[in-house]
C-alpha cells in the first residue's frame, strides 16, 4: 500500500467516523532542496485561503507573504522575536500561521504557543507540523489536511482553527525550559530587539 493510499484511508476514517470537519490529503511533489520552507502546494493553499486577510507568521522563515516574525536574523524577518512571546497585541492580525521547527514539543510548549496565537489572531490560527494538535484556547477546528511533503520525509499536518472565543492574556510558564521567558512576559518592553535596528 502506498503512502497516498494509507493517508486516503486514514482521511476517510477520520472524516466519516471521527472528525466533524473536512479532512483531506495534500500531495506535494518532492522538493528540490527547499529545506524547511512551505512546500509549493501548501503555500498555494495558504495564499488562497488567506487572500485579502492580514497574516502573521510566528515562525516566518522565508515565507513570501504576510508579516514574518523569526528568531533568526539570517532570514531577515520583518520582526526579530520569539514566537512564544510575540510583541503583538490582542487581535492584531486576521490569521496567525504557526510553522515551528519539526522537533518534539512538550504539552506546555504546544499549549502556550496555541494560546499566544489565539490571542493575536482575529479570525483563524493555522498549524503546520508533524504533530497533530488538539483544539483548545477557544480555537475550533474547521478544516485539516494530512500532507505528504516528499519521499523519505515525515508526513505533516495542516490544520485550520477558527477563533471562537477570546482567551485571557498569555500566562507565565510553570515548568520546563520556557521558564526563562517569564521575565519577558512580565516586561515585554525589555525584549532584546536592538538587533533589528542595527544600532
Ligand atoms: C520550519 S521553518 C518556517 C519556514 C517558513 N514557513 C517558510 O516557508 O520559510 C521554522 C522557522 O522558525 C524559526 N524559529 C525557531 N525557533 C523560533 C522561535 N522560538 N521564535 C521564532 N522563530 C523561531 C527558525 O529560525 C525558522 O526560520
Amino acid at each position: 500500500m502506498t503512502l497516498g493510499e494509507t493517508l486516503a484511508l486514514a482521511t476517510g476514517h477520520a472524516a466519516t467516523r471521527k472528525a466533524s470537519y473536512p479532512v483531506g490529503v495534500l500531495w506535494c511533489a518532492n522538493s528540490r532542496g527547499l529545506g524547511w520552507t512551505f512546500p509549493a502546494a501548501v503555500k498555494r493553499q495558504l495564499k488562497v485561503d488567506t487572500a485579502g486577510l492580514s497574516v502573521l507568521h510566528l515562525f516566518g522563515g522565508r515565507a513570501d507573504f504576510g508579516t514574518r516574525l523569526d528568531i533568526d536574523p539570517v532570514v531577515v524577518p520583518d520582526v526579530i522575536g520569539d514566537a512564544w512571546i510575540p510583541p503583538f497585541g490582542r487581535e492584531s492580525f486576521d490569521v496567525v500561521i504557526l510553522d515551528p521547527p519539526y522537533l518534539r514539543l512538550c504539552g506546555e510548549e504546544l499549549s502556550s504557543l496555541m494560546r499566544t496565537a489565539a490571542w493575536v489572531a482575529r479570525k483563524r490560527v493555522v498549524w503546520f507540523h508533524t504533530i497533530w494538535v488538539s483544539s483548545r484556547h477557544g480555537l475550533k477546528p474547521e478544516r485539516a489536511w494530512l500532507v505528504r511533503v516528499g519521499d523519505s520525509c515525515q508526513a505533516r499536518v495542516l490544520q485550520y482553527f477558527r477563533v471562537t472565543r477570546r482567551v485571557s492574556a498569555p500566562t507565565h510558564f510553570k515548568r520546563g525550559p520556557a521558564i526563562k521567558y517569564n521575565r519577558w512576559l512580565a516586561q515585554p518592553a525589555a525584549l532584546p530587539l536592538l538587533e533589528a535596528g542595527g544600532d
